[in-house]
């Protein structure tokens, strides 16, 4: 969020059953994207079902910055005049990506193989996390980067001006390094070959495909192996952004926990790298179906329909899960605190470096609310308080996070004593809608 958002903070309580549908936003990663690749196709991008958060509308305003032309018309359709692969002008001011880690990461990418200099800044979150996981990779492309110590924004990236391809194994699973990566290559003569072990979300190989970029992807002994042909002409395209599984699992998780819940989330994308928390609380014995499964896009779709459920018992989530549901680990921890035994979360260190350490910050506030929780580099493990056991009555940190935000504030919804949290204005980052939505199911969720 802008250093000039005034700190909201923010109460929930127990609540009455949560009942009824939740007309979920769109994906955050596929609206970045969406937004991205228009300003880099010749022609114009119609997107509807955009995200109108903050995160998506800072890429918004950093794509006019590189001259593309972006508007929103009155029905809520954006359009995107791109400027072609390579086409994207010197920047005369500093682009601020506010909190948005994917932002800022796949716009560098996206320009740096282009022959301008441009300068980005964040708020206090995103300039403390890591930019040398893209930076590092870039320069092989021959761009230079210059920032802060330990590679953090403010930053500075000279694009290169002959670029060479580049084959490139992301030491870390993240798509958003993959990402940049790939967005760079776009500008880059001949093949880039990006190799990636465990299967990170696959957004921007699916879109760039759509746009007409060659590239394909291979399983091999070396992981996943995905090879782009640069500099191809990119084609404008229609876009409807599916909804964002990763906002869905609040109220799903909500109506797991708060005794006589019944939700339907309609119309929720169960793309395998995406979906890992779905699988987890089916694991644990949460009353979660699948309505109407179909296929939307070339994805599969379903309305998501979630109850009750007091017997939930805590399970060891699989390490090579933890990319397909990285986002989901906090509130997954306040599941496992409405369920009965140990929950057993590892190989989960990159959650350390998103908008905040979200291990430590989610140990900090259970353990506030009287949950007992152990943590090591990359694990942590929740012991289970059963069904309504949690006794809550703890103010939390968010630490310019949503997703933490919203966590807290879920656990509130079936702790025996409200739950506040210091500061809720980071949810509009991702969730803007989260307050009205969450009360019309009839959740006591109130700004103090
Ligand atoms: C994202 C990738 C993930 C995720 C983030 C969105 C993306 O980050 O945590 O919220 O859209 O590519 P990493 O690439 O750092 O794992």
């Amino acid at each position: 969020m802008s250093a000039h958002t005034p700190p909201t903070p923010m109460t929930a309580r127990a609540s009455g059953p949560l009942v009824g549908e939740a007309q979920i936003p769109g994906d955050k990663s596929i609206s970045h994207r969406a937004l991205i690749l228009g300003a880099m196709a010749v022609g114009q991008t119609r997107i509807t079902g955009l995200l109108e958060g903050q995160d998506v509308l800072d890429t918004a305003e950093a794509m006019r910055t590189f001259g593309a032309e972006v508007t929103r018309d009155e029905g809520g359709t954006w359009h995107v005049h791109g400027v072609g692969v390579g086409g994207f002008a010197e920047p005369e001011t500093v682009i601020d990506c506010g909190n948005s880690g994917t932002g800022v990461r796949l716009i560098m990418g996206a320009m740096a193989t282009s022959p301008i200099t441009a300068t980005f800044t964040g708020d206090a979150s995103l300039n403390k996390r890591p930019m040398a996981r893209v930076t590092d990779p870039l320069a092989l492309f021959g761009a230079r980067a210059v920032g802060r110590a330990g590679g953090r924004l403010p930053m500075t990236i000279e694009g290169a001006r002959y670029p060479v391809p580049v084959r490139y194994a992301v030491p870390v699973p993240s798509a958003q390094v993959k990402s940049a990566v790939l967005l760079a290559g776009l500008n880059a003569p001949g093949q880039t070959q990006v190799i990636e072990r465990e299967a990170t979300r696959d957004h921007t190989e699916r879109m760039l495909a759509g746009f007409g970029a060659q590239i394909v992807t291979e399983d091999t002994d070396e992981g996943r192996v995905i090879t782009l042909t640069g500099q191809p002409e990119l084609r404008p395209q229609v876009i409807d952004v599916p909804r964002d599984p990763s906002s869905a699992a609040f109220p799903v998780c909500a109506a797991l926990i708060v005794p006589g819940s019944d939700v339907l989330v309609p119309g929720i994308g169960l793309n395998p790298t995406r979906a890992g928390l779905f699988t987890t609380l089916r694991e644990m014995g949460a009353d979660l179906t699948y309505e109407n499964l179909r296929e939307e896009g070339g994805e599969p779709v379903a309305d998501l329909r979630a109850r009750y459920s007091p017997d939930m018992a805590g399970v060891e989530v699989p390490p090579e899960r933890a990319a397909s549901m990285i986002d989901e680990y906090p509130i997954l921890s306040v599941v496992a605190a409405n369920a009965t035994g140990d929950t057993v979360m590892r190989g989960v260190r990159e959650l350390r470096v998103k908008e905040s350490d979200r291990i430590a910050a989610m140990v900090a506030g259970l353990h506030a609310s009287g949950v007992t929780v152990k943590d090591g580099p990359d694990w942590w493990i929740v012991t289970g308080q059963g069904a309504g056991g949690v006794p809550g009555g703890a103010t939390t940190l968010s630490h310019l996070d949503h997703r933490i935000a919203m966590s807290f504030l879920v656990l509130g919804l079936a702790a025996q004593k409200p739950v506040s949290v210091d500061d809720g204005a980071p949810i509009a980052t991702s969730f803007p809608a989260f307050e009205p939505l969450m009360a019309a199911l009839g959740a006591a969720i109130e700004r103090t």
